[in-house]
C-alpha cells in the first residue's frame, strides 16, 4: 500500500507561551475531591519526560521537521526526577490515583527506572499506591523491561501500527523492524509488566490493511495477555497534514473485525476510559477502540498532562500550559501554595476540544504535537 504524500507544516512553537500559575490567597488544603467546571474530577496525570524520539512517525514527529535543524528542549529547561516526583505527590493529594509517563519516547530519558522508583513511594491520600504506567514505542523495551519492573512500573502500552514490516518500516520512517517491538512486548509480559496494551494509530489508506492482520496476530498469539487498541488518527499537532479522509472511524472498523471475528461490547472498566471494549464472541481476549474523532469522550475526560519541561496542560488541544516550573523553582513557595494553585487552575477548567471539533468542525485550535505532551 502506497502512502500518501502529506503537506508538511513548519512547526509552531508552542513551548514558549505558557501562563503564570496563580496561587490563591488563602490555600485550602486539597481533599482529593476537586472538580472542574463540568464537574470533571483530576484522577489521571500524564507525564512527559522527553519530548524525543527515535522514530519519525509521519504522524507525529514528520522528518523533514524534525530534523537536525530541530531544537529539542536542553537538559537544564526539563524537569528534574525530584521536580517531578514532587509535583507527582501534590497532583496525588488532588484525587489522581494513575500516573503513566510518556514522551516522545520516554525509554530515551536516562535513568528513567529512577524516576520509576520515586514514584512508586507515593501513596494517595488513603494509602493506596498510584497506578504506574508507561507508553513506549518498544523499541528499548526488550532491555529495559525487567528494569522498569523492578522499579515497580506496574504495567505498558506499547504503540505498534502495522505487523507488516514493511509498512512498519516506513511508517516509523527509521526503518525499525516489528520483530524487535515484538521482542520488547514478550519482554514486557515475561517481566509481569501486565495487562500490556498494544496501541495502533489507524490511518486510512496508510495502514488500514493492517487492522485485521494485527487483530488475528493478537488473538492467536497473545489471548488474554495483550490488549489490541485501535486509535483514531486524530488532528494533534501542526505538521502532520491531518485530513479527515484518512480517519478510519471506530464504527467501520469494528464491522470489519466483526466479519472476519465476531464481537460482543464490554462495560467500561472505570469512568472517563479512552478506549470502548469489545470482546471476541469465541473468547480470545478483547480489544479496544479510540474514538477521539467519531465519538468523543471529553464528557468525562480526567486528565492533565504535565510537559517535559514543566508546564501544566489541561487538555490535549489546550492552547497555553499553565506554568509549574517557575513555581517549583521558587524557594518562596511551599508545597501547600503549589497543591493550591493546581486546585485552582483545575476547578476553573472546562475544555472539551473534541466534542467541539464534532459540532464546529472548524473551531479553533491548538497546535501542541504530540511528541511534545505525549498521547
Ligand atoms: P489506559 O489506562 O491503559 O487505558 O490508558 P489510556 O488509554 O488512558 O492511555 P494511552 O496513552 O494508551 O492513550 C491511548 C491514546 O488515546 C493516546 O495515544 C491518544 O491518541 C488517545 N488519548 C488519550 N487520552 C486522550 C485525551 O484525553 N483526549 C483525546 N482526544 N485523546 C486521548
Ligand atoms: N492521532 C492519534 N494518536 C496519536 N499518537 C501520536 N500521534 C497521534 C495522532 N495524530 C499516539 C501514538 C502513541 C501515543 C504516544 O500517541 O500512537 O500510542
Ligand atoms: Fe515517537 Fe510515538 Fe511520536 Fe512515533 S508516535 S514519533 S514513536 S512519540
Ligand atoms: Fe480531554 Fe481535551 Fe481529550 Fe476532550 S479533547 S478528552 S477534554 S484532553
Amino acid at each position: 500500500m502506497a502512502e500518501r504524500s502529506i503537506p508538511v507544516v513548519a512547526l509552531v512553537d508552542h513551548r514558549r507561551a505558557a501562563r503564570p500559575m496563580p496561587i490563591p490567597p488563602r490555600a485550602e488544603r486539597p481533599d482529593g475531591q476537586v472538580l472542574d467546571r463540568r464537574g470533571r474530577p483530576l484522577r489521571d496525570l500524564r507525564i512527559s519526560v522527553t519530548d524525543r524520539c527515535n522514530f519519525r512517525c509521519s504522524y507525529c514527529m514528520p522528518k523533514e521537521v524534525f530534523d537536525k535543524e530541530h531544537a529539542f528542549l536542553p537538559h537544564a529547561e526539563l524537569l528534574s526526577f525530584e521536580e517531578i516526583t514532587r509535583l507527582a505527590g501534590l497532583f496525588a493529594l488532588h484525587g489522581v490515583k494513575k500516573l503513566r509517563i510518556t514522551g516522545g519516547e520516554p525509554l530515551l530519558r536516562k535513568n528513567l527506572e529512577i524516576l520509576i522508583a520515586q514514584l512508586a513511594q507515593l501513596r494517595t491520600p488513603t494509602g493506596d499506591k498510584l497506578d504506574l504506567t508507561l507508553t513506549t514505542n518498544g523499541s528499548l523495551l526488550a532491555r529495559k523491561a525487567q528494569l522498569l519492573k523492578d522499579a515497580g512500573l506496574d504495567r505498558v502500552t506499547v504503540s505498534l501500527d502495522a505487523l507488516d514490516d514493511a509498512v512498519f518500516r516506513r511508517m516509523n520512517d527509521v526503518d525499525f523492524p516489528v520483530a524487535e517491538v515484538m521482542r520488547g512486548i514478550e519482554a514486557a509480559l515475561a517481566a509481569g509488566l501486565a495487562p500490556i496494551k498494544v496501541n495502533m494509530v489507524v490511518r486510512r489508506g496508510v495502514n488500514d490493511g493492517q487492522v485485521l492482520p494485527m487483530a488475528r496476530h493478537f488473538r492467536e498469539h497473545f489471548a488474554h495477555r495483550v490488549v489490541l487498541r485501535f486509535i483514531e488518527f486524530m488532528d494533534v499537532g501542526a505538521t502532520n497534514g491531518w485530513r479527515m479522509d484518512e480517519v478510519l472511524p471506530s464504527a467501520r472498523l469494528l464491522e470489519r473485525i466483526d466479519a472476519a471475528f465476531p464481537l460482543r461490547a464490554l462495560d467500561p472498566t472505570a469512568p472517563g476510559e479512552t478506549a470502548g471494549r469489545w470482546a471476541y464472541a469465541d473468547g480470545a481476549g478483547e480489544i479496544g477502540v479510540i474514538s477521539s474523532v467519531t465519538q468523543a469522550f471529553c464528557g468525562d475526560c480526567n486528565r492533565a498532562r504535565l510537559s517535559t519541561e514543566g508546564k501544566l496542560y489541561l487538555c490535549l488541544f489546550a492552547n497555553q500550559g499553565h506554568d509549574l516550573r517557575a513555581l517549583l523553582r521558587d524557594p518562596a513557595i511551599d508545597d501547600a501554595q503549589i497543591a493550591a494553585a493546581i486546585g485552582a487552575v483545575w476547578s476553573q477548567r472546562a475544555d472539551r476540544y473534541s466534542e467541539l471539533r464534532g459540532a464546529v468542525p472548524d473551531a479553533p485550535r491548538a497546535k501542541l504535537e504530540m511528541s511534545y505532551i505525549g498521547g
